[in-house]
């Protein structure tokens, strides 16, 4: 069945205003305005909005990211070198480079790096690699469209690259901040894929020969029984994988191992309303289905040509639009942890929503689908 996608322009526009509206004057993206939890710019959710602006041709709007992130990691350069300067190996987990910053590009108060926190009494996660590979790799993207490099933003990739050789395939937070004791598959995969890119962008080989050494290592330990796995030392997955294929294209959407595993996601974290979970046992707001990831294994779908299954997975995201055009961060009426939506509904209020970084997925996808269909 081809998916007629009720009114699609209508929620391209909606998800264009909402990012659009979530730019702050610095050039930084808000998480989500209306969730005080969310109020920062994380590198990952920005790199995404900017990336999904770009392909819908709002170039000006990334532009303005990118400089607002190379502002501030050449404002905090210090935090990179104290990682990158040789001997200085065993920085406290407190003290690596954030993964998210203030709306002006700032630590956020009360967890400055520096401060010298334990990594168990953080009062949240701060330590990820995946949104300085990302970030990277948005920067290449936008690149491409015609925006060669400043020599400001030059500098930034070169302290980003030098960080992601040293650190790279370190231990870490999760995507979903979670799990700092493991080296997470989908967290590699974006460090791959900024390495590659800042090979590309500042003709940086030695990024380039870091990025083939953690391919090998990502396909020797991060594969069981023909599969990517969530993190080292488990056999589960998790939707982030589908970031490896689509559009990190770090591994082709047509390798064996990929399309296994992105069988696997379909299989044990598709929903009952047809919506994607992260992965089994997550108890965030419940563990429900996340329109974002959603919307990633549709654009993965547009990406190998299933285009019913994409149009299927539009017309899910699509239906998750409230009344004032907006997406949230995930569904809570099928959560794998009933008893878990109430506590964080308590602790940090409703689902967060608007949320930029689903948006951003929205758009990718409308325009994956688009191209896709054109194909044929
Ligand atoms: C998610 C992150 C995300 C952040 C802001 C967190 O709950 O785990 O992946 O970057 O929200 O959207």
């Amino acid at each position: 069945m081809i998916s007629t996608n009720v009114d699609p322009a209508g929620r391209v526009a909606a998800s264009l205003g909402v990012l659009h509206a979530g730019q702050h004057p610095s050039g930084g993206y808000v998480a989500c305005p209306t969730y005080p939890t969310y109020h920062y710019a994380w590198l990952r959710d920005g790199a995404f909005c900017a990336y999904a602006l770009g392909l819908h041709g709002a170039h000006g709007s990334a532009a303005a990211f990118h400089e607002f992130v190379t502002r501030t990691l050449l404002r905090y350069q210090g935090l990179f070198e104290a990682v990158t300067t040789p001997g200085a190996e065993g920085v406290p987990v407190a003290q690596m480079p954030p993964a998210r910053f203030t709306l002006t590009g700032h630590p956020e108060p009360g967890q400055s790096p520096g401060s010298g926190q334990p990594v168990d009494q953080a009062p949240w996660p701060n330590f990820q690699l995946d949104g300085y590979g990302t970030w990277v790799w948005a920067l290449a993207q936008h690149a491409r469209h015609d925006h060669p490099l400043t020599t400001e933003q030059r500098h930034a990739v070169a302290l980003v690259s030098r960080y992601l050789q040293v650190a790279g395939a370190w231990n870490c937070y999760d995507c979903w901040e979670e799990n700092p004791r493991w080296r997470h598959t989908s967290t590699l995969g974006a460090v791959i894929a900024g390495l590659a890119a800042a090979a590309e962008l500042i003709e940086d080989a030695a990024a380039g020969a870091h990025a083939q050494d953690l391919r090998d290592l990502l396909l020797n330990e991060h594969v069981r029984a023909g599969t990517f796995v969530k993190h080292t030392g488990t056999d589960g997955v998790d939707a982030s994988l589908l970031w490896l294929a689509t559009p990190f294209a770090v591994i082709s959407a047509d390798d064996p191992i990929v399309r296994r595993t992105v069988a696997r996601i379909i299989d044990e974290l598709t929903g009952p309303s047809g919506g994607l979970r992260r992965y089994v046992g997550d108890t965030f707001y419940g563990g429900g289905e996340w329109v974002l990831l959603t919307a990633w294994l549709g654009t993965h779908m547009a990406a190998i040509g299933d285009l019913d299954g994409a149009g299927q997975r539009l017309d899910w995201v699509e239906s998750m639009f409230t009344a004032e055009g907006q997406l949230p961060e995930q569904i809570t009426e099928h959560p794998q942890a009933p008893d878990m939506v109430a506590p964080w509904v308590m602790r940090w209020g409703p689902v967060a929503t608007p949320l930029l970084w689903s948006h951003a997925m929205h758009l990718v996808l409308v325009r994956f689908l688009r191209d896709a269909r054109n194909l044929r």
